[in-house]
């Protein structure tokens, strides 16, 4: 046998001492909003240096899911066991080998490093002064002005044979993006651990008449206006095999006797229900902090994704994700560890200064004791209304998160995000300088994550315009809230989207200059699709209020895709899983409603228009889903 053991350990050997130069890896051009350079890290203190290791095959990953995705695919709906999701793109022993050799040969001995259970990682613990110069970097401690500090550096580079199997490492220069829910006015940076708190979707206050009517569907939506506007008729056949995931961030909860409020109203067959709740890392229900701010989002998802998948009757139960304990929360990687366990690191998440670190009940009182990794099966469909800035991360972080969608969509999962609500303006607002900090008086335009991921279906805002009924065309959002759109920095376009965008790009080529949008044409445009996301009727803490937000539009997107799966599910077909594909091919249109008025301001701008056929601000339009349900159908 050529492969002895000895071969093999002189090959490592060979490999480690063999000269390499370094090269850059990743590199920050200014520091978050909020922090500055307190001093440089002590030398002596030690680090638990974190590399993540490249997967194996993630350059084949579109490739694959195509294959599965593609409604012209033969292999349209052979969806993959996690199993093989997982022992496809585990990291090659190539690239754990080459890691551990590096560090063995500039002195890391083997008892100070880990391999993660998944051998997505390798942790080595190391002094500061070691740590600078495995990197070439110079470590600082930087300080929030609320006085929160974080260990860091401004880039770091890696020997060029080390580079090429690391995808990032930590910590670095990765810093403490804030999640936010969609909406809501500017506060200070803060800890992941309470993603959201103080801003929500917006709301116009309570009022005290209601309307159940088709009538008033122009001043208050209701489900009835929902299922009047995308003709959303249809019971349930077959909910024991179907599955609709709604995804909260702890603090944020919801509240039963609301839903129970809203439910007499509108749905008395489901008074008393709740959603079936997954706990993870430690994510509860909470009740010590209440009022519009920590209730009103989960109000609004629940309430409609709860109503609209149970016409007249109660078939169809709803799966909660909370995620995140009280003292810390939680982020985007640690739902994807509880769903994908092979995605998982050494504490549960993928960047401790990105996400929740599990368990934390070392560090806080009443912290969770244990980590989520894999615990639960996705459910068919997973909706979430929270999201960051594309800038808020790094480029290798964004990647990494968005290969694991893919992952989802490879397993039949079907992954809905709220585009934003403040145009081409990110969250609170905040626009690009042209060094790529953002600030409220930048002029570029701030695309959003996940949603720029070609990986999920990104779901933007409608209306239906003053004084109009739900028989008129709906218009994009412009009432309190501006449907978030554009063009990313990160992802290039998607094959599935090249014609669309090529079209807009002809056809209706907006202005502004080249500065301050990306308008190369090459990158991943959203949103995908849309729907109204103005004046819902919403019970929050015991009254109706009217409530605006592309967080209303996700739900509802999540909702009718739900009832596609179950009539789908029904005839002993797969869950339609990753739908970009499919709903932008020609087979495809005319199944959705176009939207063609209004626009998506922001950034000292009016923003995109919506136009007819594919645009930046409404994408391919609002669902019909009769016409949905009926190519879906007939697909394999
Ligand atoms: C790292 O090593 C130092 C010195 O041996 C030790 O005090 C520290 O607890 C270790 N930290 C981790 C995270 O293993
Ligand atoms: C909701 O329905 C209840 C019971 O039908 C009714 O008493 C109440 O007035 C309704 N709420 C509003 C705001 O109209
Ligand atoms: C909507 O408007 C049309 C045209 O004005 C009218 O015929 C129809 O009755 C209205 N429908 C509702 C539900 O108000
Ligand atoms: C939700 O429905 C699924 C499938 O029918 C069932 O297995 C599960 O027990 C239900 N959960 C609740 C809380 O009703
Ligand atoms: C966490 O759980 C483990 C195992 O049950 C136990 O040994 C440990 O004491 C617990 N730690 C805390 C802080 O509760
Ligand atoms: C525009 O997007 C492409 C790919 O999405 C990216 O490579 C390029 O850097 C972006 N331009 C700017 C100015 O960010």
């Amino acid at each position: 046998m050529l492969c002895s053991p000895v071969f093999l350990a002189l090959l490592s050997l060979a490999v480690s001492v063999q000269a390499s130069p370094y090269v850059l890896h990743e590199k920050r051009s200014h520091l978050p909003a909020g922090w500055t350079t307190s001093r440089r890290h002590d030398a002596a203190e030690h680090l638990p240096l974190r590399f993540g290791l490249r997967q194996s095959n993630v350059d084949q990953l579109d490739a694959l899911l195509m294959d599965v995705a593609d409604p012209e695919s033969p292999n349209y709906g052979a969806h993959w066991a996690p199993e093989k999701v997982a022992a496809t793109f585990a990291p090659s022993k190539a690239s754990v080998d080459a890691v551990r050799a590096w560090l063995l040969a500039e002195g890391v001995p083997a008892a100070k490093m880990k391999i993660a259970p998944g051998k997505g990682w390798i942790q080595a613990n190391v002094t500061v002064a070691h740590a600078e110069r495995l990197l070439r970097t110079t470590y600082n401690v930087y300080t929030h002005a609320g006085g929160e500090q974080h260990v860091g550096c401004e880039k770091y580079d890696l020997p060029e044979h080390v580079a090429s199997h690391v995808d990032l490492v930590t910590p670095s220069i990765h810093f403490d993006a804030v999640l936010r829910k969609r909406g809501g006015a500017a506060v200070p940076a803060k800890k992941i651990g309470l993603p959201g708190v103080g801003i929500s979707p917006k709301t116009t206050g309570a009022f005290s008449t209601l309307f159940t009517e088709l009538q008033h569907c122009d001043t208050q939506i209701t489900p009835v206006c929902l299922r009047a506007l995308y003709g959303l008729v249809y019971q349930p056949l077959a909910s024991s095999k179907n599955s609709f995931g709604i995804v909260e961030y702890t603090p944020q909860a919801y509240v039963q006797s609301d839903l129970d409020m809203f439910n007499k109203n509108f749905s008395t067959a489901i008074v008393g229900k709740s959603p079936n709740l997954v706990s993870i890392d430690g994510g509860v229900v909470q009740n010590v902090q209440t009022g519009f701010d920590y209730n009103g989002e989960s109000n609004l998802d629940l309430q409609y994704a709860m109503n609209l998948v149970n016409f007249a009757g109660y078939k169809q139960n709803v799966t909660l994700y909370q995620v995140g304990d009280i003292p810390q929360g939680a982020s985007f990687n640690n739902l994807l560890d509880a769903l994908d366990g092979s995605f998982c690191t050494f504490e549960g998440g993928d960047d401790p200064l990105n996400d929740g670190i599990y368990p934390d009940s070392d560090s806080y009182p009443n912290g969770f004791n244990g980590t989520s990794c894999g615990i639960t099966k996705p459910a068919n469909v997973i909706s979430t209304s929270y999201g960051y800035n594309e800038a808020d991360l790094s480029p290798f972080y964004t990647a990494r998160q968005c290969a694991e969608y893919a992952k989802l969509g490879l397993m039949g999962v079907t992954v809905v995000y709220s585009s934003g609500d403040n145009g081409v303006a990110g969250n609170s607002d905040l626009c690009l300088n042209a060094d790529g900090s953002q600030t409220e008086d930048g002029a570029i335009f701030n695309p959003s994550f996940p949603s720029t991921c070609p990986y999920v279906t990104a779901i933007g805002a409608t209306q239906v315009s003053p004084g109009q009924n739900v028989t008129d065309p709906e218009s994009a959002c412009e009432q309190v809230i501006y449907s978030g759109g554009g063009f990313s920095n990160y992802f290039a376009l998607p094959a599935y989207q090249k014609a669309a965008v090529a079209g807009y790009l002809k056809d209706h080529k907006p202005s502004y200059a080249a500065g301050i949008w990306n308008s190369t044409g090459g990158s991943r445009a959203y949103p995908d699709i849309s729907a109204n996301g103005a004046n819902y009727v919403v019970a929050v803490n015991g009254k109706f209020a009217r409530v605006f937000g592309t967080s209303a539009s996700a739900p509802v997107v999540g909702a009718i895709l739900t009832m596609v799966n179950d009539a789908r599910l029904a005839v002993g077909k797969k869950p339609i899983g990753f739908i970009n594909p499919s709903i932008y091919s020609a087979f495809f249109a005319g199944a959705f409603n176009d939207i063609t008025q209004g626009g998506n301001q922001g950034c000292g701008t009016p923003g995109f228009a919506a136009v007819p056929g594919w645009d930046p601000v409404t994408g391919l339009g609002t669902p019909s889903f009769p016409k949905l349900l009926a190519r879906w159908l007939l697909l394999p």
